[in-house]
């Protein structure tokens, strides 16, 4: 049976990003369970409808990827109580059609939303704004568990690389096997029945 495709989308560009390394502790938590691959996107412009079509070139390999991945795992931070820019364009140009044919590539895709912060919310409320943009693009969320990790500083080892709490660590573990569950269920829905 073919592995179950995970695209992690990380909404920080910087090298060193706690959600980053936070994805990458999720994709050692699933293992070879599944395929899990970051989605790098720093080379996507901003969105400008003047240069919407023909797609350029990083858009084109994004929506690529997308399309090609079974579900989206989004890793966010907060920036000022909101998930950052960087995201939401990515995001937009996700959500244009790519002909006249075919749906945009996240239309219908199962999700499921992670983030780590330094302040106390934990990014829940920029996960709140994430869920709501999500929805709107009609794809399919998993809002329960929800991984919310405040206070960054407090999970680092001495070189500064983020090693989670046992409880986080439990938190994105329970998460992670929540997420294969609902994708599994979605899979059942849609294997054709036999009459
Ligand atoms: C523009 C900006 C706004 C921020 N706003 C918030 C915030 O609202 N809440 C919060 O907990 N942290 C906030 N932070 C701090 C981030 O939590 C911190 O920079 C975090 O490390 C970013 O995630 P990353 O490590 O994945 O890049 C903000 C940082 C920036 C650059």
């Amino acid at each position: 049976m073919e592995k179950i495709k995970i695209l992690a989308i990380v909404g920080s560009l910087r090298k060193g990003s706690y959600n980053r390394q936070l994805a990458l502790i999720a994709k050692d938590i699933l293992g070879d369970r599944v395929d899990f691959k970051l989605l790098e996107y720093y080379d996507v412009p901003l969105m400008n409808e003047d240069i919407e079509f023909p797609a350029p070139e990083p858009v084109k390999r994004v929506r690529e990827e997308v399309k090609s991945s079974d579900v989206i795992w989004f890793f966010t931070p907060e920036y000022n109580h909101f998930f950052p820019g960087v995201l939401k364009n990515l995001i937009d140009w996700l959500s244009r059609p790519v002909n006249d044919e075919e749906p945009p590539v996240i239309d219908g895709k199962p999700a499921a939303i992670s983030g780590i912060s330094l302040g106390m919310s934990g990014t829940c409320i920029a996960q709140d704004h994430l869920v709501t943009l999500l929805s709107f693009l009609n794809m399919d969320i998993m809002n329960h568990p929800k991984v919310t990790i405040p206070h960054a500083t407090e999970q680092l080892d001495s070189n500064g690389k983020l090693t989670l709490k046992e409880e986080s660590y439990s938190y994105l573990k329970e998460q992670a096997n929540a997420f294969l569950d609902f994708i599994k269920r979605r899979k059942c829905l849609c294997t054709p029945s036999e009459d």
